[in-house]
């Protein structure tokens, strides 16, 4: 008789960590430190590297884009340049997202974290189709977790932290799946001044008008707007060179994916 397919219920691994960052952030290290503790702490990890222009990577990637896709080629065949070659090379990719995702499937049952990596220009991936396409494919399947990684001594200055966090808040609401901050390079700044922030709006709304720039009502709706936003994630201070705060780090992870299993 008739009968529609079940909907995809999510299996409880393994547990997809997205990494996306800005340029400099230190995206590239983390996953590499991301790999190795994974690896040493004799879990099973799969890594994925969604960035055709990288020249080389510091770690194994079970699957790689450039395998697929050669994004010189595509940028000389589609009269590209550089964005739009990394970006059609994505859309490229992900007409075969589901052959990839199924081939996490068939190994899920040995795996508990999948670790994917994606291009240094992080809005070719927050802004495009084939980043929707990639995250929905992922997270209609497994318990996923979008990892933000904020480069912490750059954020130190109050304007900059804002325009880091509303950006994040951008990449909230687009995914909507549980986000975790990474605040990188604790060695160099611990991130307490963000942890402080984030807890009392109106210490950090002082923090904010201190800066003359500011009109103190947009300031004030923004701070209210991060307010609520930080309500809805968790972070973790990390230094992806010298290790700080991992396993931390993966403890968040892995509350995110309950909070996953709980509302998806
Ligand atoms: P793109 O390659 O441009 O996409 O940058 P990325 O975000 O991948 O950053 P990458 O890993 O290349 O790191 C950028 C710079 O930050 C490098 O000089 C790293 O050595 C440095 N860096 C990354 N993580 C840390 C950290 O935890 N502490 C310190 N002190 N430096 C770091």
């Amino acid at each position: 008789g008739a009968s529609t397919p079940p909907p995809k219920v999510a299996h409880k691994k393994p547990i997809v960590i997205i990494v996306i960052g800005m340029a400099g952030s230190g995206k590239t290290t983390l996953m590499q430190r991301l790999v190795s503790h994974v690896q040493s702490s004799k879990k099973r990890g799969y890594v994925l590297n969604l960035d055709p222009a990288v020249m080389s990577l510091p770690f194994t990637a079970n699957i790689d884009i450039r395998d697929t896709v050669n994004y010189k080629n595509v940028m000389k065949e589609y009269n590209l340049g550089p964005n739009g070659g990394i970006l059609t090379s994505l859309n490229l990719f992900a007409t075969k997202f589901d052959e990839v995702v199924g081939l996490v499937e068939a190994r899920a049952e040995n795996l508990d974290y999948v670790l994917v990596d994606t291009p240094g220009q992080i809005e070719i991936f927050t802004w495009s189709a084939s980043g929707a396409i990639v995250v929905e494919a992922f997270a209609s399947c497994f318990p996923t977790v979008v990892c933000y990684v904020v480069d912490t001594p750059r954020s130190v200055n109050p304007v900059t932290f804002m325009s880091n966090m509303l950006y994040a808040c951008g990449i909230l609401y687009k995914t909507r799946l549980p986000l975790l901050l990474a605040f990188n390079k604790v060695d160099v700044a611990k991130h307490q001044f963000a942890l402080e922030w984030m807890e009392d709006f109106e210490a950090f709304q002082s923090a904010v008008e201190g800066d003359q720039s500011y009109s103190s009502s947009l300031s004030r709706s923004l701070c209210l707007v991060l307010d609520e936003f930080y309500k809805n994630l968790r972070s973790a201070g990390v230094s992806a060179v010298s290790g700080e705060g991992i396993v931390d780090f993966f403890n968040q992870v892995d509350k995110s994916a309950d909070e996953y299993m709980e509302s998806y």
